[in-house]
């Protein structure tokens, strides 16, 4: 299979934030594959903008660093660094003070090409550098802006966040990123849905006994702690990434593969959902080790009562879906690095086989990372003269495998999206009103646990999570899969 590389129109992007982490191990690593990829046509320019007082020599040489330290070996070719590098510009800003460095940006902008601005800076910064582009007539009503995660930590401050955008933008030149939307699995889930007869028949609660969606990492927080104990797992992974691998999964079909026609079908899904009750929510933190400090000690705040794992059981309210729960899950500091959903199908409805024994339910599992594939298990008989004996048996099929070689060039989820706001493809972004109705849902769950003080559960580093949460499951009379890779 030969992969199809189309190369994008010719774009000034510029990068604010540019010196700063994310930029560092993901956008710009990532803008140089593209460029290796031939994606990245030969008269873009990417311009960096950051406080760092840098010139552009210091700039090329912090981004070959960068390439250095993040892309694989087999990627790394000199001569294309270098050609990658000629196409890098830089500009000192500090968009909480004065007018310094704006009209160089200015200077540096070509007429005619795509322009976008990814703001890889604290949200508070949005408001400002949003009215400095306007009002040094950078931005234009063709420009893109492109905005990450934290978008606001409750309701009240994403309406602000969009409100302020709003002011400046058009939701149509908005791009908020989720880097989950951008992996090839998730992308793959909607051409499993909706290119295959196979199984939107069965897509339904009549059908689907519960759906699992797993997020697991080996990593804590360290480093990141004081980031992360203002958040906690049900604002940093369950409000954006778990929610919009539900919405996919649980979506109608859209009309068309269309940026508003699939985010209408997803806004569907999020106000669809119900409030949880206190009791289908276990919240967790992990426990010190002998050699590796606990989360408290990793948050920095003795006290802290952020949650370092949470699993509860949603609820569709909707035709499709009554009846049938999601149970997520997402945690730290757990067994495996594993992220997949698994759809549980129903009983037949009448056996012919006496094996009761043998019989097990058929699982679709679609595994995210790592290892992306798919894995359908079906009963079959037991080989050998036994009488009829049931067996479960996988059928198993890898992506790496599947696609050979193709696989290995799949771009990573920032290069894809990046590549899409430059094409003016929205679907893979969450609109302003999807974000709102998410945070819609999630505010009145941690509401419920911060007004009656609850305290995560400790839960040992390397388990599945605290006990409570197999009791989630166990309760209604089922069982979380085991957390692999
Ligand atoms: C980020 C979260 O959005 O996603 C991190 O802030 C988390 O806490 C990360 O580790 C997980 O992303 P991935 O792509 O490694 O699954």
């Amino acid at each position: 299979m030969v992969s199809r590389v189309i190369p994008v129109e010719v774009f000034d992007l510029v990068i604010f934030g540019a010196t700063g982490d994310l930029a560092r191990r993901k956008i710009l690593p990532g803008l140089y594959r593209r460029f290796l990829a031939g994606q990245m046509t030969a008269e873009s320019r990417i311009i960096g903008a950051a406080r760092t007082d840098l010139d552009t020599a210091g700039f090329r040489k912090l981004v070959q660093d960068a390439i250095e330290e993040f892309v694989s070996a087999d990627r790394r070719d000199p001569a294309m660094i270098a050609a990658f590098l000629e196409h890098l510009d830089y500009v000192s800003i500090d968009a909480s003070k004065g007018e310094a460095g704006w009209t160089s940006l200015n200077g540096l902008m070509r007429a005619g090409v795509v322009r976008a601005f990814y703001f890889s800076v604290a949200p508070s910064l949005f408001g400002e550098l949003a009215e400095k582009l306007h009002a040094h007539g950078i931005a234009d009503g063709q420009s893109r802006i492109v905005v990450e995660k934290p978008f606001g930590r409750d309701l009240a401050t994403a309406r602000a966040l969009n409100a302020t955008l709003a002011s400046h933008f058009e939701e149509s030149q908005i791009y908020r990123i989720d880097h989950y939307l951008g992996k090839e699995t998730v992308q793959n889930l909607m051409a499993v849905r909706f290119a295959n007869i196979l199984f939107e028949p069965l897509w339904n609660s009549q059908f689907i006994d519960h759906v699992q969606i797993t997020v697991a990492e080996t990593v804590g927080v360290e480093g990141r702690g004081s980031y992360y104990d203002k958040s906690g797992a049900m604002r940093d992974m369950v409000q954006n990434h778990l929610m919009q691998l539900l919405c996919l999964i649980a979506m109608e079909p859209p009309y068309h593969f269309d940026p508003n026609a699939v985010r209408d079908e997803k806004l569907k899904v999020i106000r669809a959902l119900q409030p949880v009750p206190h009791d289908d929510i276990v919240r967790g933190q992990y426990n010190p080790t002998k050699t590796a400090p606990g989360y408290l000690e990793d948050s920095e705040n003795p006290d802290s009562r952020t949650e370092s794992y949470i699993a509860l059981k949603v609820h569709v309210a909707n035709w499709r879906w009554k009846n049938t729960p999601f149970y997520l899950r997402t945690g730290k500091k757990l067994r495996a690095r594993a992220s997949e959903i698994a759809i549980t199908f129903k009983e037949p409805p009448h056996s012919i086989f006496d094996d009761a024994e043998g019989w097990r339910e058929n699982v679709l599992v679609i595994r995210l990372q790592p290892n992306e594939g798919m894995n359908l298990t079906v009963m079959i008989k037991e080989p050998g003269p036994g009488g009829m004996r049931l067996m479960q048996v996988p059928l198993d099929m890898s992506f790496a495998e599947a696609l050979g070689e193709e696989a290995a060039d799949i771009p990573d989820a920032y290069e894809r999206l990046i590549m899409d706001v430059i094409r003016g493809n929205q679907t893979l972004f969450m609109r302003g009103d999807e974000l709102e109705a998410a945070w819609a849902w999630t505010d009145p769950i941690i509401q419920g646990w911060e007004a009656r003080g609850d305290k995560p559960k400790g839960y040992d580093p390397g388990s599945s999570g605290p006990e409570d949460a197999l009791m989630l499951m166990h309760r209604d009379g089922r069982r979380w899969r085991e957390i692999k890779e």
